[in-house]
């Protein structure tokens, strides 16, 4: 089976697609198959799909399907998953009764934030639905938060200096070492030109990329030893 990572966070805009396009686009180049899977009703994901094959820019080795139901991704995964070494599932930034079943087939919910106390809040009810979810299903789904669109300024506010003792020490769960910087090289992919993985690499790329290599890295890690099983706070 192969193994599914679903990104979350009920307050949206904290950067769950661009975090999935990278990962993919990250996975692609490791040799393996992706699919993608739009949830969100406003196909972010699924338009950038599109906007890469209008410009001759889709990705080797990573598909996007657009399944926007409980049934949709449960026919999905049945009759598909076994083609694909990762399956990333994209949801809409908005509370809804979709996050259940995604938790339900994934290995790891990663939740982005931008350091804001509404996608902490996000965050945070999105690893109580992981926990929830592997209680009433006796399932094992681990759960990250990820800092994204991290600057030297941000680094500076006290929101940014208190996320690491709420993350881990009080809620429970596990913080991403690596952070995700703002970078305009991120924006820019949303305008289909496939992944950051296929750009010519210059120097703002090459950060961009050992970020992201970083962060595949870690999540790898994550999925692979015991870390950020999803049990709360002792
Ligand atoms: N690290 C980053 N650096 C710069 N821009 C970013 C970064 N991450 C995301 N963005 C930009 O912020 C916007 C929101 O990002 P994205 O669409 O990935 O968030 P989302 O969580 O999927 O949002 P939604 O909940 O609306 O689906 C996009 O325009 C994207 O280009
Ligand atoms: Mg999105």
């Amino acid at each position: 089976m192969p193994i599914v990572i679903a990104a979350i966070n009920g307050k949206g805009g904290a950067g769950k697609t661009t975090a999935l396009m990278n990962i993919a686009g990250e996975y692609a180049l490791r040799g393996r198959r992706v699919a993608m899977i739009d949830m969100d009703a406003r196909n972010n994901l699924m338009k950038w799909w599109t906007d890469c094959q209008e410009k001759d820019a889709q990705p080797e080795d990573v598909e996007v399907y657009s399944h926007k139901t409980a049934r949709g991704l449960e026919r999905w995964m049945k009759e598909n998953a076994t083609a694909f070494d990762h399956v990333l599932i994209d949801t809409p930034g908005e509370d809804t009764a979709l996050v259940d079943p995604v938790i339900a087939f994934a290995d790891l919910v990663i939740s982005p934030i931008q350091p804001s106390k509404r996608e902490v809040l996000g965050a945070i009810d999105s690893f109580q639905n992981v926990l929830r979810v592997n209680e009433a299903l006796g399932r094992n789904c681990r759960h990250g938060v990820l800092r994204t669109r991290i600057t030297v300024t941000v680094r500076h506010t006290e929101l940014y200096r208190k996320i690491r003792p709420i993350i881990e020490d009080k809620v429970g769960t596990y913080l991403f070492r690596t952070e995700v910087f703002e970078r305009n090289v991120y924006k820019d992919i949303h305008n289909g030109i496939g992944t950051l993985q296929m750009l010519e690499v210059t120097e703002a790329i090459a950060k961009a990329r050992r970020e992201t290599q970083a962060l595949v890295g870690e999540v790898d890690e994550v999925l692979l030893s015991g870390k950020a099983i999803a049990r709360g706070a002792a």
